[in-house]
């Protein structure tokens, strides 16, 4: 029997399996708002037989976009452009689908991928980034303005009436963006908050807004869904977030009632990654061992059996895939086929499915023989 095919409750949501598609900007958005490539793009992943699928970085506010091209959740065109894509991926998928909500912070304001990323002046059509303190991502990016406690507030807000939105949209999971050095990341991390208030010097002080964000978003989000976050499990960077800092935050968000947590890594600084195979599990099975919560693992996992291997073993209880499945978008169906899993599948693609699958069709056409349609 999989581990990595058994189904996983979350509050009242229950996922078919452990495989989670990762969020993954697009770059591909209208002043925030999805367009056809969404409809593709999502469409195609919500037939791969995954477990769930969270929606791409989504800002809760323009200048909180990576990039203008961002997907936003912050206008009523922003809602009904999403509501667009959802009716129709929905028409033809009952895969659970959540969405990550983001704030870039100092991050924001850069050129998309394919354009040769980089910092984007506000000269040049870019926007004034906000931090916890005014400190340049790097020497040549812009400096954020330090964000004040009214700030704060009104970034709380944003992610309030974002989470209003998602509900709205019947969305079932918001993730929260805690990682990679974007706005909750940074004010965990020491290398990007120096702030001499309460929101920031030690952990309990990092930890501050982080949390009121969450709790805010948490009584916003109908009881009955689940709130997960993304964060670090170390900056890979002697002076920023360890991965005692990362534990103790997991078990104060689950204190907050946070329903799983999705460990990833890096992104405050520019310290370079020692990646390989699963170079993030050791972080998640951390957290998941001392605070107890679902934990979620991602990065370079590429191979079924070792998405087996770190569901069955307990180092995390779902395994997120990013560039895996996009190479792959029927990544779960060759996993069941591995491991002897079983995997939804819509009508139209039951011939290419599995030999078992096969098997069937021909035999629901017994006078001919020959598969049918
Ligand atoms: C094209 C692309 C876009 C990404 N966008 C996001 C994002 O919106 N939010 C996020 O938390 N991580 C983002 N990531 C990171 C992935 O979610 C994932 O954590 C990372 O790629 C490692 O997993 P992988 O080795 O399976 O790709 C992105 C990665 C890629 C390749």
């Amino acid at each position: 029997m999989s581990a990595l095919f058994q189904p996983f409750r979350l509050r009242q949501l229950t996922l078919p399996n452990r495989i989670v598609i990762s969020p993954m900007c697009e770059y591909s958005a209208v002043d925030g708002c999805a367009t056809d490539w969404h409809l593709i793009h999502l469409g195609s992943l919500a037939v791969s037989g995954a477990g769930l699928l969270i929606i791409e970085a989504t800002a809760v506010e323009p200048r909180g976009r990576i990039s203008r091209e961002c997907l936003g959740i912050y206008s009523d065109e922003n809602e009904a452009a999403l509501r667009r894509v959802l009716d129709a991926v929905r028409r033809y998928s009952d895969m659970p689908i959540g969405i990550q909500l983001a704030h870039a912070g100092r991050k924001g304001s850069q050129r998309k991928p394919s354009d040769g990323r980089g910092n984007v002046p506000e000269a040049e059509g870019g926007w004034q980034t906000v931090g916890p303190s005014a400190i340049a991502f790097l020497p040549e990016w812009q400096t954020p303005r330090e964000i004040d406690r009214a700030g704060m507030a009104a970034v709380i807000e944003a992610f309030v009436q974002a989470a209003r939105r998602c509900a709205r949209l019947g969305l079932d999971l918001i993730e929260l963006h805690g990682a990679h050095g974007y706005l909750i990341s940074s004010f965990l991390s020491p290398i990007a908050n120096r702030r001499r208030d309460e929101y920031g010097g030690d952990l309990d002080n990092r930890m501050r807004f982080p949390l009121e964000l969450f709790e805010a978003v948490r009584a916003a989000w109908p009881q009955e869904r689940p709130l997960g976050i993304r964060f670090n499990g170390t900056d890979w960077d002697a002076s920023g977030i360890t991965a005692t800092d990362a534990v103790a935050f997991a078990c104060a968000l689950k204190d907050a009632g946070c329903d799983y947590v999705d460990v990833s890594s890096g992104g405050n600084s520019v310290a370079p990654i020692p990646v390989g195979p699963g170079y993030q599990v050791p972080y998640a099975a951390q957290v998941k061992r001392a605070s107890g919560l679902p934990t979620m693992a991602v990065g370079l996992i590429r191979e079924p059996r070792h998405a087996e291997a770190i569901v069955a073993n307990g180092e995390a209880d779902l395994v997120a895939l990013g560039r895996g499945i996009l190479n792959d978008p029927r990544w779960p169906w060759h996993a069941a086929e591995e491991l002897g899993g079983s995997v939804a599948f819509p009508h139209q693609y039951r011939r290419a499915v599995t030999r078992e699958g096969i098997h069937q069709h021909f035999a629901a056409s017994p006078t001919t023989g020959r598969p049918q349609g």
